[in-house]
């Protein structure tokens, strides 16, 4: 199966769509069925601190797939990482040339190298005036997520519906939307509304591939459209999660306000309790990033699955729309 849009021409896959990187999640066998199955998978460079092993996931990526895959870049600060001129550097030398950027703009140096190495760059951002300004610094593409989306929302609060044809109007260069985009019907809306792909997240999240804990894909698989929250908006961070009981208290203390909230809520939403959640099945260890779309997935399916029923659900409902 292939589609093509202006996409899927610039990263040259066959279906026009992104699987969203996750941290702790996106590492090297799911990426790799991820763009094995067509779409652009996403390795998370935030979850390696270790440029070996960094490297090495890169090359295994490459060992189970000749199709085309991206690293994303975290540029949040919260995030703890190491320098992001290292990753590019390998990335440079393990021949990967697709960078996704996410977060706020990039300093100059990042732009410029990944200039000067010639890679394509997709910047992801929530925002039109944050896509206008990565169309100004050289961006190739621009990826928004929806105020639905699983995972940091910022602050403007603008749903995919919106978010989307504005970002379309607003640059010239491709846009990929996203934000609540679980199946063929929220694909071909995304794409009604002027982008030329799809990032999906929380989606690939309920695939067998990938790697958290089977019991904890069960529990979410109850959850439902309602069973999201906005939460770490008060420490700048916000990012819609599912509403478990440790997100449950992080809403609470933030309702309480006062200062020096970070240390009272960093017990429920560090990397190492959602680690552990992941690695145990524990439901109640962390947080964990959701979309609202979590309501519409009713199965746990092989990526290669999900990703060819969206889009063949996608053709079927476009072929039946009443528009002659
Ligand atoms: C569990 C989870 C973890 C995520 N981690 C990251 C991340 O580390 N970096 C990032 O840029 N986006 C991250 N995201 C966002 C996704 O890449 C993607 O933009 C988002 O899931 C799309 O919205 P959807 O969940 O409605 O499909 C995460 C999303 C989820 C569900």
């Amino acid at each position: 199966m292939k589609i093509e849009t202006r996409f899927t021409k610039l990263v040259d896959t066959e279906l026009p769509i992104v699987g969203g990187a996750m941290m702790d999640i996106s590492k090297a066998d799911f990426v790799a069925a991820i763009s094995d199955a067509g779409a652009l998978g996403v390795l998370a460079s935030a979850i390696y601190k270790d440029y070996g092993e960094f490297r090495d996931d890169i090359k295994a990526v490459k060992d189970k797939t000749d199709k085309p895959f991206a690293v994303n870049i975290n540029l949040f600060p919260m995030m703890n990482k190491l320098d992001n001129n290292k990753y590019l550097e390998i990335m440079k030398e393990e021949g990967v040339n697709i960078v996704e950027m996410s977060g706020f703009a990039p300093p100059e140096e990042l732009v410029s190298k990944v200039k000067s190495y010639g890679m394509t760059w997709i910047h992801k951002c929530v925002g039109v005036r944050y896509a206008r300004k990565a169309e100004a610094l050289g961006a190739d593409a621009v990826t928004v997520v929806g105020y639905e989306n699983g995972g940091a929302t910022g602050n403007l609060n603008v749903t995919t519906m919106v978010l989307v044809p504005s970002t379309v109007h607003a640059v010239s260069m491709p846009v990929i939307g996203g934000g609540g985009i679980v199946d063929g019907a929220s694909l071909l809306a995304v794409l009604s509304l002027g982008a030329s792909g799809a990032i999906v997240g929380t989606r690939l999240l309920m695939s067998e591939e990938c790697p958290i804990h089977r019991s904890l894909k069960e529990k979410l698989l109850e959850a439902t459209e309602t069973d999201t929250a906005v939460i770490m908006r008060s420490v700048g961070f916000a990012h819609r999660v599912w509403l478990n009981g440790p997100a449950r208290k992080v809403v609470e203390i933030e309702a309480q306000g006062g200062d020096d909230i970070l240390p009272k809520i960093y017990p429920y939403v560090s990397g190492e309790s959602a680690k552990k959640m992941f690695d145990t099945g524990d439901t109640e260890a962390g947080s964990i990033s959701l979309s609202q779309g979590i309501g519409l997935i009713r199965e746990i399916k092989p990526v290669r699955e999900i990703l060819h029923e969206m889009v063949e659900q996608a053709l079927e409902i476009h072929r039946a729309l009443p528009f002659g």
